[in-house]
């Protein structure tokens, strides 16, 4: 028997200013996706933009359903849509915003376990990080790979 400590790396910005220019457009982006939210019964609008390894950005927004379980979260239709048309491109990045009323939250806007999964195997599939920014107008947190926001990926691919 032995503990072991699991340590998590990430960035953390006070403002949009801050962050390099690349992650600055991918924000700006995932503000515009937000526009195209459908959360009448949540009331709470995600975007989220996702730049592919050729520089294509690809956005999402939630969208919500009287039958609540048909929805889907924003990063989930970003990705699928990323996946969709343009197959065979990594994803390199993620931006990710939130807040109630398409209000921007003053804290980051941090994905749900089902799409924390779904990015695990893009990056699984492509061999290549996928980086999360999770953006508040105050405080915006960016992790270089979604090991580090999802420990003990599960990985059918590679069983060991
Ligand atoms: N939602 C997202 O779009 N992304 C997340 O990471 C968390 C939640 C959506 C789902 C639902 O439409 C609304 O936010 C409230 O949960």
């Amino acid at each position: 028997m032995k503990p072991i400590k699991l340590e998590i790396n990430y960035t953390e910005y006070s403002s949009i200013g801050e962050m390099p220019s690349d992650d600055q457009e991918l924000v700006r982006e995932a503000l515009e996706a937000q526009k195209g939210s459908y959360a009448p019964y949540s009331r709470f609008n995600v975007g989220a933009a996702v730049r592919l390894e050729d520089g294509t950005i690809v956005r999402g927004s939630n969208q919500e359903n009287a039958a609540y379980p048909s929805g889907l979260c924003a990063e989930r239709t970003a990705m699928f849509a990323a996946s969709a048309n343009h197959p065979g491109k990594a994803m390199v990045s993620i931006a990710i915003v939130g807040g109630f009323d398409q209000r921007v939250a003053t804290t980051p806007c941090s994905p749900c376990g089902a799409c924390r999964q779904v990015m695990a195997e893009y990056q699984t599939l492509y061999g290549k990080p996928m980086r999360i920014i999770m953006f508040g107008t105050e405080k915006t947190w960016v992790f270089d790979r979604v090991d580090d926001i999802l420990p003990f990926i599960f990985d059918s691919f590679n069983e060991k």
